[in-house]
């Protein structure tokens, strides 16, 4: 199975390149599912389909064309389905401080909870084989990191806190629940916890693996937007996913000759050439801006035209570079990030047990080292080019 993952933006057009994607996949005869993460969906809307304005019938696959399905994941139903035991108790305890049954509900959907459910739904697709191709219409750029950084930090917290609290509720539980003002979380609410780590559990080597997952970066050719894609990059790489496209929508044609577009068309070419040289030697596509809104099979159709040649098939594996390597050099060893734009001084390393820490920005990631290289701490750290080369030496 190939996972798909567009993401960039607020605005760019992400679901409208995620869609037509997904039309062009499934005219070649792939299995295909394009699945919105977006708690604003617009997927539905892309596809003009005549469902409520909000949606429910697209909270499982339903299909649109041959080969091709379309899902929105609905936050309320997966509660129901995966999350009973802990939003019971959160739900218990908002009430407890006075809010009523609806908005205790409510609040106890906390951030997360929509994107791990839509990685359940992605590792079950994987497990039964049931598609060749996933799509993944993202929410803008920061929940799109919550997205992918999510199997790492959960695992983070399996790992460190989560064995220590629910030993130490078993024990205090007995007592603590007659003096405590709020009921301590019952067992059940580790035990759904657990059982849903189990079943997430592998994804971040899914999306880790560039032969599977590709970050597609949509942006569009304005200064402003550009930024933000630039940040992705370097985020979408921090956490160890290969960028292998960067599509820039909306871009001016030629044939707008109205003066007007005039300063418009200057600065679109001048920012087209920025990103043809930041992203290099990562591909960039470009869709020029339409006389209409893309929405209805025939304009995704169109999209697709602009995008793909017929024939070509966007699933293909195009770059397999993964943005770490480690390796051994001489009397050391070595971590080599490709991490374009970052400047040293944004970049802070830590070590803690057997990970790397690498901040930049306020993103922030655990990197696993191998058992060899587990004893060893960040002694050095120099640019060579777009990579980051991070010396790591024993202690002693
Ligand atoms: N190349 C284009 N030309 C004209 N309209 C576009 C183009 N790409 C997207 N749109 C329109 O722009 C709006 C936002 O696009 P959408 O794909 O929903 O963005 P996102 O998912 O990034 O928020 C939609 O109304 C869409 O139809
Ligand atoms: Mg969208």
């Amino acid at each position: 199975m190939r996972i798909l993952l567009f993401s960039g933006k607020g605005g760019v057009g992400k679901t409208s390149v995620a869609a037509a994607t997904g039309v062009h996949v499934a005219s070649l005869g792939h299995r295909t599912l394009v699945m919105s993460v977006d708690p604003a969906h617009s997927l539905g809307d892309a596809f003009d389909l005549e469902s409520a304005l909000f949606h429910g019938g697209t909270a499982r696959p339903r299909p649109v064309a041959d080969h091709l399905d379309i899902q929105e994941v609905n936050i309320n139903e997966e509660v129901k389905r995966h999350w009973s035991d802990v939003t019971a108790y959160i739900t218990k305890i908002l009430k407890t401080s006075g809010l009523g049954d609806v908005e205790a509900e409510e609040i106890a959907i906390f951030p997360g909870m929509e994107e791990l459910s839509a990685m359940l739904y992605v590792n079950e697709y994987l497990t039964n084989n049931s598609y060749d191709v996933v799509i993944l219409d993202c929410a803008p750029t920061a929940e799109s990191l919550r997205f992918v950084s999510l199997p790492t930090t959960l695992d983070w917290y399996m790992k460190n806190i989560f064995g220590f609290q629910r030993r130490l509720m078993k024990a205090v539980r007995p007592i603590a629940n007659r003096l405590s003002p709020v009921e301590l979380p019952p067992e059940r609410y580790f035990q759904n916890i657990e059982s849903l780590f189990e079943k997430i559990a592998g994804i971040d080597a899914v999306l880790e693996d560039p032969h599977i997952t590709s970050v597609r970066l949509v942006t569009n050719p304005e200064k402003m937007v550009l930024r933000e894609t630039q940040r992705a990059f370097v985020y979408f790489s921090v956490h160890g996913l290969t960028v292998d496209e960067v599509i820039v929508n909306r871009v001016l044609p030629a044939e707008i000759q109205d003066a007007f577009f005039d300063g418009w068309r200057e600065a679109q070419r001048q920012t087209l050439k920025n990103i043809d040289t930041y992203f290099q030697p990562v591909p960039v596509r470009r869709i020029p801006l339409f006389r209409h809104e893309v929405f209805g099979m025939e304009r995704l159709q169109l999209l697709a035209g602009h995008l793909y040649s017929a024939g070509e098939d966007p699933s293909r594996v195009t770059r397999t570079e993964v943005p770490y390597v480690f390796s051994r050099v001489d009397d050391h060893y070595e971590v080599r990030l490709t991490l374009p734009f970052a400047e040293k001084a944004e970049v802070g390393l830590f070590k803690k047990d057997d990970e790397l820490i690498v901040e930049i920005g306020s993103i922030r990631r655990h990197v696993g080292l191998p058992t060899s290289m587990a004893a060893l701490a960040p002694a050095k750290a120099r640019f060579e080019g777009r990579m980051l080369v991070i010396e790591m030496r024993s202690v002693t």
